[in-house]
């Protein structure tokens, strides 16, 4: 694949054609008696109808055939990983650490969808609240099929493997340090060469939002200039069966239909895919002493309808500068009414230099303690504090949600990933107290 193109901007009202059919868009209108190029009018609702204007998120495609143009769905049966069933095995309330997971055998073809495995979760899709984590491991690329979700956003961490992904509103190519959202609805297919892993944050609630920057003023974090939408790109293509995959109410269906489902000529809108290079986030932190905390490094927020608590974080610990004055650097010891659940997308965790690595995942859940193991405390503590840089060639990350999430039957016990001796990495801190000199 080739031709990316895209236009920059987050929360835009953007408008594309594909180049070949100029003046695709209708004029001063949505729905006209007839469309140019004799194409269809369908709207794409990412949020109520009567959603306030500055949250209400839409977009008008004009394709060559509607998308109710398919056969019937039926289950789709070439996944047994997926999960949204939060009690299939006991509650676990300890620290979690998995190494990297498995790739799948290079004798077998598996895609994306195919190769969707959920790790953890809360809520219920059905009442449009929770989330879940799903860790996709795949070899092969989607052929003659395309994907939507019928539960909510999927944000989509590339660990291993580039994703090149076909869209309704274009094409996206989305490496390692780089994510990209694909919302609720919106079809797309992944095509990928060799061994690819990676993870996926998906939210039922609401759709992903930059945080607000409060006193940090108009700029800083992620600049929404940074964020990049692809362009439309159509394919008039007549197809003996192409498969319309979904995945509603947590369960995968299949639906035939006998072209392509990539035929959106030109659109317009404001509820679209996106793309953003995890380098070009701009780093706040104190100069000064102690930490912020790590909401300081907030990329996007999924927020709940309870004021400054999210349903899910997107968090990121990139490269910087550490210059704080008589302060223990590295992330502090804490207990926290939040469930972190981390990868590694390159190198090595400053908190933890090893086991932890880069396809795995840690998971610390409702006030679960954590914090770095002996070696990191016991450097830290007697460090020189000069500036330095840390996290140089690293990228790890956080999905940090407020819902107390179960992990699944696979995360437990069948990817046999689960590390058993992670608790170990704490037991040899030891007393130091005296109470004199
Ligand atoms: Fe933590």
């Amino acid at each position: 694949m080739s031709d990316y193109k895209y236009m920059s901007g987050f929360d835009s009202h953007f408008s594309s054609e594909d180049e070949r059919c100029p003046n695709a868009l209708p004029e001063a209108q949505n729905s006209p008696q007839k469309c140019p190029y004799d194409l269809y009018a369908e709207q794409l609702s990412g949020t109520a109808f009567t959603a306030p204007r500055k949250e209400n998120a839409r977009t008008w495609l004009y394709r060559i055939r509607p998308s109710a143009v398919h056969e019937p769905f039926v289950p789709f049966k070439n996944n047994k990983f997926l999960s949204h069933n939060w009690d299939e095995h006991e509650p676990n309330p300890n620290q979690m650490r998995w190494k990297p997971f498995d790739f799948p055998s290079s004798t077998a073809r598996v895609n994306i969808v195919e190769g969707l495995h959920t790790i953890c979760g809360a809520g219920d899709a059905r009442s449009r609240h929770g989330l879940a984590v799903h860790i996709y491991l795949c070899n092969a690329s989607m052929e003659n099929a395309a994907f939507y979700n019928s539960d909510g956003d999927f944000l989509i961490v590339p660990q291993e493997g580039i994703l090149d992904i076909v869209t309704e509103f274009g094409k996206m190519s989305v490496a390692p340090n780089e994510i990209c959202v694909i919302p609720q609805g919106i079809r797309f297919a992944v095509n990928v060469v060799g061994p690819t892993r990676g993870y996926i944050l998906e939210v039922y609630d609401n759709h992903f939002h930059l945080p607000d920057l409060g006193p940090i003023g108009a700029n800083g974090l992620a600049n929404p200039r940074d964020f990049l939408t692809p362009v439309a790109w159509f394919e008039d293509r007549e197809v003996k069966n192409f498969q319309v995959l979904t995945k509603y109410q947590g369960v995968l269906f299949s639906a035939s239909q006998k072209h392509s489902a990539f035929d959106v000529v030109a659109w317009h809108g404001n509820y679209v895919p996106y793309k953003y290079d995890l380098a070009k986030f701009n780093v706040i932190n104190s100069v000064s002493y102690d930490h912020c905390d790590p909401s300081i490094f907030t990329v996007l927020t999924c927020p709940s309808s309870r004021y400054g608590t999210a349903i899910a974080d997107f968090v990121i610990f990139p490269p910087r500068w550490s210059v704080q004055e008589h302060t223990f650097r590295p992330p502090y010891y804490h207990r926290n009414c939040m469930s972190e659940f981390m990868g590694l997308i390159l190198g090595k965790y400053e908190a933890k230099e090893e086991g932890f690595m880069a396809g795995g995942a840690t998971l610390h859940s409702m006030m679960t303690p954590h914090g770095p193991d002996y070696k990191c405390f016991d450097g830290a503590s007697n460090a020189k504090l000069v500036p330095e840089r840390v996290a140089e060639g690293t990228q790890a990350f956080m999905f940090e949600s407020s819902l107390s999430m179960a992990v699944t039957k696979w995360g437990q016990e069948t990817c046999q990933k689960l590390d058993a001796k992670y608790y170990e990495c704490w037991q040899a801190l030891k007393k130091n107290f005296k109470i004199s000199n």
